[in-house]
C-alpha cells in the first residue's frame, strides 16, 4: 500500500501555544521519524511525503531557512537508521534550487539505500506537481526531437515514466492534516484514483495511532476505480 502525506498545520500547532513556528517544524520532522517508523506494521509499502512544496519559497526567508537547516539535519541524523531499518529513499522535485549541502545529502541516502527492500520513502523537496508534469513533458518533448521516442508511443503508462516517481505504483491513500481539504498541488497526476482522509489534526498531532485509525477507515471503503460494480440483483440471469 502505498500512503501520501501533506504534512500540514506545524506553524499552527506552534502559534496555539505561542511558540515560534520553526518549533512547530521541528515537532514535525521528530513525528516524521514516528510515522516511518511504524509503517512496516502497518503495512505501508510506500511513504511519500510533501516536505517542501515549489510555492513554500514565498514565505519569510527565516522560515524557510529554518526548514532547510531541518532537512539538512534529518538527512544527515537519520542516515545510518533509515539504511539500518533497510528503508529506501528517493527524493520527488526539482533538485536545481536546493543547496549543495542538501543535494550531497539527498545523493548519499539515494545510492546508500538504493538497494534496500523495506519500506520505499519519497519525500517531495521542492515538489510541485504541475512542476514534475511540465519537466517531464519537456524530456518526452526532448526524446521526440532526437527521435527516440515516437508521438504514437506516448501513452499515460510510458509518460509515467518521466514523473519523479518513474515506475511507482500511485498513491492508494493521500492524508492530509489539519483541517485543510486541497490537494495543493501534490502528486498531481499519480493522485488521478487516491482515497483521500483530511483529518482535523495537526501534523505534530499525528501520532501513530492516528495514522493506524486512518489506514483502518480507508480498509473499509470499497475502491472501484471507476468501473460501476452491478448488484447481485441486476446481473442477467
Ligand atoms: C506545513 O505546515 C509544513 C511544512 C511546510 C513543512 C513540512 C516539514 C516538516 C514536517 C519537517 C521535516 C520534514 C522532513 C521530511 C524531515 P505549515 O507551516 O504550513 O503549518 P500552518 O499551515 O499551520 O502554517
Amino acid at each position: 500500500m502505498h500512503v501520501g502525506i501533506i504534512m500540514d498545520g506545524n506553524g499552527r500547532w506552534a502559534t496555539h501555544r505561542g511558540l515560534a513556528r520553526l518549533i512547530g517544524h521541528k515537532r514535525g520532522a521528530a513525528q516524521v521519524k514516528k510515522i516511518v517508523k511504524n509503517c512496516p506494521r502497518l503495512g505501508v509499502k510506500t511513504l511519500t511525503l510533501y516536505a517542501f512544496s515549489t510555492e513554500n519559497w514565498k514565505r519569510a526567508a527565516h522560515e524557510v531557512e529554518g526548514l532547510m537547516k531541518l532537512f539538512r539535519g534529518y538527512l544527515a541524523n537519520n542516515l545510518v537508521e533509515l539504511h539500518d531499518k533497510n528503508v529506501r529513499v528517493r527524493f520527488l522535485g526539482d533538485p536545481t534550487a536546493l543547496s549543495p549541502e542538501i543535494l550531497v545529502l539527498m545523493e548519499k541516502l539515494r545510492n546508500l539505500t538504493e538497494g534496500n527492500t523495506g519500506l520505499q520513502l519519497n519525500v517531495a523537496i521542492n515538489y510541485g506537481g504541475r512542476d514534475e508534469i511540465v519537466r517531464a513533458t519537456k524530456e518526452i518533448a526532448a526524446q521526440v526531437a532526437s527521435g527516440e521516442l515516437a508521438i504514437d508511443d506516448i501513452t499515460e503508462a510510458r509518460f509515467s515514466t518521466f514523473l519523479d516517481s518513474r515506475t511507482q505504483n500511485d498513491p492508494d491513500l493521500i492524508i492530509r492534516t489539519a483541517g485543510e481539504m486541497r490537494l495543493s498541488n501534490f502528486l498531481t497526476w499519480q493522485s488521478a484514483y487516491s482515497e483521500f482522509a483530511f483529518l482535523q489534526e495537526s501534523w505534530p498531532e499525528f501520532s501513530p495511532e492516528v495514522f493506524e485509525s486512518t489506514l483502518q477507515n480507508f480498509h473499509s471503503r470499497t475502491r472501484q476505480f471507476g468501473a460501476v460494480v452491478p448488484k447481485r440483483s441486476e446481473l442477467a440471469e
